[in-house]
């Protein structure tokens, strides 16, 4: 059975937790879009990993781990996230492989997003890890792959044509010195060797793994709002963070994909800039951010919390085409004596049941809410649905109707074991 694990959201829903889970009942954990912008932790025997490129799935010994054509590699990031996986004395070889394909992030992407940041009037808070530029370049048909790395004259060409390029608009728009070929190059060209025994012709490689019968596992990275063509622009990544994006970013095409797991949490969060018509006031900001330690896995920038909003998760329900979801962090709620789930949105006397992309709306609008009682108990114990108190059912009942999907997973504590599957 092959398996989209997708955002619902603005990312950290809870993702890396769910793929260790699903990992379990498949044969390979394949990243699909994104780069080291995401952060997915997992908890195993109470210790915590934070994966950033390398599948969440690492941790299961015998499964294949693959970074598909869509993601792109900060190669230097990469190496670093092996060397910890070798700390750990986690094994990775001969089952870690990267697609030829990846497009290769560069000094200048990194610098450039933070730069163009900078002189932003709308600022969308990136994490800074070069990820919009190294996709534009992939777009604008100047970017770096990994098979060109292995091309030493291609690859030198390359590098030249960006540098005299982007060195132009560094020094004339940024007042930036730029960058030199010979450092960056000789870098490269070491990070290649380290990396080569990973790379293969993934497309081949997944349809070999298809016709043996294995199941894969795509693991989504970001949420269906900060998609590119689907979030809320342009406060949003630069990559398909939605179940299309597995097609795509992967080489496995629509015909091979059989089921579609979508990730919420049971409130919402946003790490960066951009309108969030369910955001807390500060008081219970403050307290959802201290129980769910709402804190980014990547840039340990504070996240904004609010209510769940319905309207943003039916929507995404219906464009990434999600067969059963999943509702994490459930147990983040606990204290709460009331909880709102946001129906609709009004704005200038009009009102709005299903997602409006104009940003002016979206930034302006003020939520309609149903409110529900809370259950005020600890729940992290809890391991049948049947267990649950019956605020809580009728809470996850609600959500169910409203979003017109099944919930087949119910996260109660950020451990392997706190999960509750129907
Ligand atoms: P991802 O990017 O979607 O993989 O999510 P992150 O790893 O960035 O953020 C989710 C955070 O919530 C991590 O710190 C997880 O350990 C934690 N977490 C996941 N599920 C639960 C849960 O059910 N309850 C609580 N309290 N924490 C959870
Ligand atoms: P995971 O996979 C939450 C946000 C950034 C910023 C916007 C653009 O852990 O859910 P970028 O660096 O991608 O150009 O930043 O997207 N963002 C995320 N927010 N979770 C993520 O990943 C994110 N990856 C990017 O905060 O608002
Ligand atoms: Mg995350």
């Amino acid at each position: 059975m092959n398996t989209i694990l997708v955002g619902l959201q603005w990312g950290d829903e809870g993702k890396g937790k769910l793929i260790d889970i699903l990992a379990k009942d498949s044969d390979y954990i394949v990243r699909y879009q994104g780069g080291n912008n995401a952060g997915h932790t997992v908890v195993v025997n109470g210790k915590s990993y934070i994966f950033h490129l390398i599948p969440s799935g690492i941790l299961h010994k015998d499964k294949i781990c693959l970074i598909g054509n869509g993601v792109v590699i900060d190669p230097e990031a990469l190496l670093q996230e092996i060397a910890a996986l070798k700390k750990e004395k986690i094994g990775y070889q001969g089952r870690l492989k990267i697609s030829s394909q990846a497009h290769v992030i560069f000094p200048y992407h990194k610098i450039l997003d933070s730069l163009r940041e900078s002189k932003r009037h709308l600022r969308i808070g990136t994490t800074g890890r070069g990820i919009g530029p190294c996709y534009a370049d992939k777009v604008a048909r100047c970017g770096i792959r990994i098979c060109d790395l292995f091309n030493r004259k291609l690859f030198t060409q390359k590098l030249k044509d960006n540098l005299a390029e982007k060195n132009e608009i560094f020094r004339k728009v940024f007042h930036h010195k730029g960058f030199t070929f010979g450092a960056l190059y000789a870098h490269y060209v070491s990070y290649a060797r380290k990396l080569k025994p990973l790379v293969c012709n993934a497309p081949l490689f997944l349809a070999e793994a298809q016709e043996k019968g294995k199941a894969i596992l795509f693991e989504g990275a970001q949420g269906s709002f900060l998609d590119i063509d689907f979030g809320t622009y342009p406060f949003v990544t630069s990559s398909s963070a939605t179940s299309g994006g597995a097609c795509i970013g992967t080489g496995v095409p629509p015909t091979k994909m059989e089921r579609v797991v979508g990730v919420v949490k049971a409130y919402t969060t946003r790490v960066g800039e951009g309108p969030f018509v369910t955001e807390f006031k500060p008081s219970l900001n403050a307290i959802i951010r201290e129980k769910g330690r709402e804190f980014g896995s990547t840039t340990g920038r504070p996240r904004r919390c609010g209510w769940f909003d319905s309207v943003m998760a039916r929507f995404s329900c219906i464009i990434n085409g999600v067969s059963e979801m999943a509702v994490m962090k459930l147990d983040v709620l606990d204290e709460l004596r009331t909880i709102k789930i946001c129906t609709a949105y009004t704005y200038k006397g009009k009102r709005f049941s299903e997602f409006p992309y104009d940003l002016e709306v979206l930034t302006k609008a003020k939520p309609v809410y149903e409110e529900l009682a809370g259950w005020q108990r600890n729940i992290s114990n809890v391991r049948y649905y049947a267990k649950l108190p019956v605020n809580a059912r009728r809470y996850l009942d609600r959500l169910q109707e409203l979003l017109k999907t099944k919930i087949s997973y119910i996260s109660v504590g950020s451990k392997r074991e706190e999960t509750i599957v129907r």
